[in-house]
Formats: structure tokens, sequence, C-alpha cells
């Protein structure tokens, strides 16, 4: 079923309503013929231009929109996602409280557990919450183009902006902790100091040397335990939740190749190669690749060693066709987006490099906002 946008009008609603009740009762054992709470909902719509879903409605749907996730390697515990029903959140404040307490309950003491918090949704009367934040934990980045960048560069400009509004910044690390930008509904954006006890974080240590020499210790790398994306907008059955962050657990490659290693980012692979005494002068010498490799391996090990959920590319790839397999077997169709599936290192030594994938996208569904870019770089916060 196709993906409706927000402030669509009730006919639409009802079409999508209709089709997600329908799902709803074919995948969920005992809730019986669907006719009773589809003349349910229609009478809600009728006269209130929305409908409210069930408890049961709500866990299957947020599920379902993970399943439908064309970017998300990790889908083969969609069943298993933990929801939050905060439906009634409506303030920013109490969106912020939640948040933090969502993140301490998906590191769970570093058995990772994917969670989702659901805040209120959009209604005929008024747009739902949003966040602006791009995830709930985020490292500052400090400088800008024309000076040196201290932290994460793809977060400048919003470090830039909550400096404006008054944040009074970090300590000025690489790994400082960014305050949670929230909307609440009739409200401005606010910001919200992240607590240190809602962020378990892992020392990035290499394995060879680690307890004996170096093992990059005096380094001083770090990452956060929980992915929590919280500028997505969750849609079921026509209805719209724009604030609803949710976690899975990492990969290795996302922080060792992306985070750590992207140019733009922590830009570690010059530094990593001249740590390896690798010969930095010659593309021929595959110092980036090499580097690339140790990193990896480093963040996998030091996560590993906190006794911190993660999963390495090899084993999440074999994991996804897993996850084929079994839906193929209940007769659904698994749509994906090869270049987002196929890990950025050592994509041909996994299985799922080597086939072709359908990448419709159908709902539920996790949707991206748009603007949600700009809103994640702060920009027009006052
Ligand atoms: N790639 C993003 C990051 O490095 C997180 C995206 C979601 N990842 C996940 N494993 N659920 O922070």
């Amino acid at each position: 079923m196709e993906i409706l946008q927000r402030r669509s009008t009730t006919a639409q609603v009802w079409g999508a309503a209709e089709e997600f009740i329908r799902l709803f009762h074919r995948e969920t054992p005992g809730a019986g013929d669907p006719r009773t709470r589809l003349a349910a909902v229609r009478a809600e719509l009728a006269e209130s231009g929305t409908y409210r879903h069930t408890p049961q409605e709500l866990v299957h749907g947020a599920r379902v929109a993970w399943r439908n996730s064309n970017r998300c390697i990790g889908r083969l515990y969609w069943n298993s996602l933990r929801v939050r029903d905060r439906r009634g959140l409506t303030d920013s404040d109490a969106i912020a409280a939640e948040c933090f307490e969502h993140l301490r309950e998906a590191t769970n003491g570093g058995r990772v557990r994917p969670t989702i918090t659901v805040f209120a949704p959009d209604t005929p009367q008024s747009p739902g919450p949003l966040i602006w934040s791009e995830q709930l934990v985020r490292y500052a980045g400090y400088g800008d183009h024309h000076s040196v960048t201290v932290g994460d560069a793809r977060n400048a400009p919003l470090t830039e902006a909550l400096l404006r509004l008054g944040w009074s910044g970090g300590a000025g690390t690489p790994f400082d902790l960014l305050p949670l930008v929230v909307q609440g509904v009739d409200d401005k954006p606010r910001w919200f100091e992240t607590p240190a006890d809602a962020v378990l974080e892992v020392p990035i240590r290499h394995p060879d040397g680690d307890g004996g020499g170096d093992g990059w210790a005096d380094w001083g790398l770090r990452w956060h335990a929980v992915p929590a994306i919280s500028n997505m907008c969750l849609e079921i059955g026509g209805i719209h939740y724009p604030a609803a962050p949710f976690n899975g657990w990492y990969m290795g490659t996302e922080i060792g190749a992306r985070n750590l290693a992207d140019a733009d980012r922590y830009n570690l692979l010059p530094a990593v190669g001249r740590r390896l005494g690798l010969d930095t002068s010659s593309d021929r010498s595959l110092w980036k690749d090499r580097a690339l490799v140790e990193l990896n391996r480093a963040v996998l090990h030091s996560f590993d060693r906190a006794e911190v959920t993660i999963a390495d590319h090899h084993t999440e790839s074999r994991r996804f066709l897993t996850h084929l397999e079994r839906e193929e077997r209940r007769g659904r169709d698994v749509g994906a987006d090869w270049s987002w599936i196929v890990p950025p290192i050592s994509g041909s030594a996994t299985p799922v490099f080597h086939r072709t994938y359908e990448d419709r996208q159908v709902s539920p569904a996790y949707v991206h906002h748009p603007g949600a870019q700009d809103r994640a770089q702060g920009r027009d916060l006052v």
C-alpha cells in the first residue's frame, strides 16, 4: 500500500486506514474479523477527521514500518521492536524527558534493545510535535569550513545554532554531547541538555596492544552505544506520528567505515594510516583500505570488550538473507535498496552484494520529513 502524505483528505486517510486495519487483522492471530473495527474507524473518521490506533495496532504498525525500511539491513528482528506508547505527550519538556528515558531503556546496560517511543500524532486541529535533532545522541562540531573542526563536522551547523541560542557549549572535546532540540505542539523549538547517565559510550581501542602496548588508548576515541534516529515520521494507516524516535543496535561499519572515517566526519584515515606506519604517499599502497580494516577491527573489539551489542557486517548480511527467506515463506515481498544494504567495506565478501532487490516503498513506513535536514542543522533556530 502507498505511503500517505501529511495533511491528506479524510477520504485518503480512510483508504489508507482500511488497508492497514485489514493487514493488522491478517497478520495478528486472534484479531478476528476486521469488519467491526473498520466500521468503528469509519465512524470516528467521519466524526473527527482522524482515528486513534489501538495499542496493539500501534505496536504492529511500528514493527511493520521497520519491516518495510528498504535501507535497513537489520530487519530480521522487526517483530521484536519494543514500542513505548507516549501518544499523550505534546510538550517539548515532557518529550525530551521521555527521549532520555528511551535511551536508558534501549541501552539496557549494553544489551541494546530495539525500541521506539511514539509521541502525539498529527490531528486536524494541529500538527504533532517534532524532534529537530537527527539522532537522540549527537556529538558537537566546533568550527566551520574556514577553521579546523573539532568533533563531528556533520553537526557543526547545529552546534553553532545552539551556541547562538545560549547553550554554553561543552568542554570542547571531539565528543561533547549536544543538547536535544524538540518542538512541542504550539511551541518554538527548545533545547534540552542531554543527561550523561542517559548515554553509554565505548572507548575505542585497537586489539593489537590493548592491555599491553598502546592500543590507541591515548587517542581518546569513543562512540555512543545506541543509534536512535529521531527526525523521521512514522506513518501508519494514514496517521502520521512526526515524533517517533527509534533505535536498533550498531553495525560496526557505520562507525568504523563512515562516522570516524568519512572525510566530512571525523576523517581519521590519515591519522590511522600514520599510526600503523603505512605509506600514505601513494594510493597504490592501499593505505586507506588497510586503515579502514584496522579502524573497523578496533570498533568491534572495543564494543565487545565493553560488552555492548554490535553486529559485524558479515553476520548482519547473513541475517538479512535469512530475513528474505523467512518473509518469502510467509508470502511477503521484501523491498530493499542495494546501495544502502551493501556494507561500505568488503561489500563483495558479503552475500547481500551478489543479488538485486526491488526498491518498492510501502506503508506503514518511516519517512523523511520535508526540511528535516535543514532543521537538523538548526537553520531558522532563533
Ligand atoms: N548510520 C547511523 C549512525 O552511524 C545510524 C543509522 C541507524 N543504524 C542502526 N544500526 N539502526 O549513527
